[in-house]
């Protein structure tokens, strides 16, 4: 099941991101994960383990598990390269072996000290806080990635962690308009003014974070994931699948690609059987009732700023 992009590509719904993946279990995780039927792969320069994602592909498109053009791959440009777009994207296209992209994000609305390419550090200045450069705008890192496109390195271009406002501008100086905002959206964090107003303008909404973040958001942020609600438990014995599969039916629902991660293969199994059942409206409204607000994934905790307030 594929979502078509404002530019006629289609992206499947269910991705399989790859942040925190470890990179001696990657070719393991894709692998399996392209035989359960996983078609989508969201990756990062920031995630570190870009290199490790073009080996597994590279032997999967060798052994003929499969092929180039059926599979959807995202990666994003991390804060120190919006001044160098051309070479951070070149640079993760030769990590994942790759001649394109399919999707390429601006991972956050935030130019931050250039640290070299591709080595993606958060430089932290003598406050302790994030080095931010105020020398790029978003205007013009958004012009250097519509300049992949026409170069045929990147066949969709998108932002992340884009907010109304932000994304109107983008909007608004776009020649090419963004085909995806990747925001954290769960049923925690429902966003429904920026869903709307994305999917009004033909901005495809994928989901990050779709699960609250799991056991690993709480972990590193000491956040609460929805995953242990107990209404969303109700609902998953109504249907007798997971709390998880209702949830990323639900984001499926509200017409929103939803990439979960796992390291574990019983759960990407279960994170991929969604597409047997169907929650009622009355389900989707109960859902909708247990928004609390809340943002799971919180970068300030590292960054000493909110890009947020
Ligand atoms: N654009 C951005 O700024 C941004 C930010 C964050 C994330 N992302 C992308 O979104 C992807 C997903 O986000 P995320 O990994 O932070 O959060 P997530 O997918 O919401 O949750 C992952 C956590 O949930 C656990 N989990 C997975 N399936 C489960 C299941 N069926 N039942 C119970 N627990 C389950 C995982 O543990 P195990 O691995 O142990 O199964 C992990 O602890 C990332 O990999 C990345 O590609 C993008």
């Amino acid at each position: 099941m594929a979502i078509t992009l404002n530019n006629g590509f289609n992206m499947p719904v269910i991705g399989l991101g790859v942040w925190r993946m470890e990179g001696k279990s990657i070719k393991h995780l894709l692998t399996s994960a392209i035989k359960i039927g996983y078609r989508h792969f969201d990756c990062a320069a920031h995630y570190k383990n870009e290199a490790e994602v073009g080996e597994a592909l590279k032997e999967a498109f060798e052994t003929g598990l499969v092929k180039r053009e059926d599979i959807f791959i995202t990666t994003k440009i991390w804060n120190s390269d919006h001044g160098h777009v051309l070479e951070a994207c070149k640079d993760s296209l030769k990590k994942l072996q790759l001649e394109y992209l399919d999707l390429y994000l601006v991972h956050f609305p935030i130019a931050s000290n250039h640290t070299g390419v591709g080595t993606t550090r958060s430089a932290i200045n003598e406050e302790g806080m994030l080095d931010i450069d105020t020398t790029v705008s978003l205007e013009t890192t958004w012009h250097a990635m519509e300049e992949l496109v026409s170069l045929g390195l990147v066949r969709s271009i998108g932002i992340s962690n884009y907010n109304i406002l932000l994304t109107r501008d983008c909007l608004a100086y776009s020649k090419v308009k963004p085909a995806v905002n990747q925001i954290e959206t769960h049923p925690y964090f429902q966003r429904e003014s920026l869903v709307k107003f994305c999917q009004k303008h033909d901005i495809c909404v994928t989901a990050h974070t779709p699960l609250g973040g799991g056991v690993a958001n709480t972990d590193l942020f000491g956040s609460v994931s929805c995953l242990d609600d107990p209404v969303l438990k109700g609902l998953a014995e109504k249907h007798k699948k997971t709390v998880a599969q209702v949830v990323l039916q639900w984001g499926i629902q509200r017409n929103i690609v939803v990439i979960p991660k796992s390291s574990k293969i019983e759960r990407l199994q279960e994170n991929f059987q969604v597409f047997d059942f169907e929650l009622t409206k009355e389900d989707m409204e109960l859902i909708k009732s247990l928004d609390r607000k809340y943002r799971t994934n919180q970068p300030a905790k590292s960054w000493a700023i909110d890009i947020y307030e």
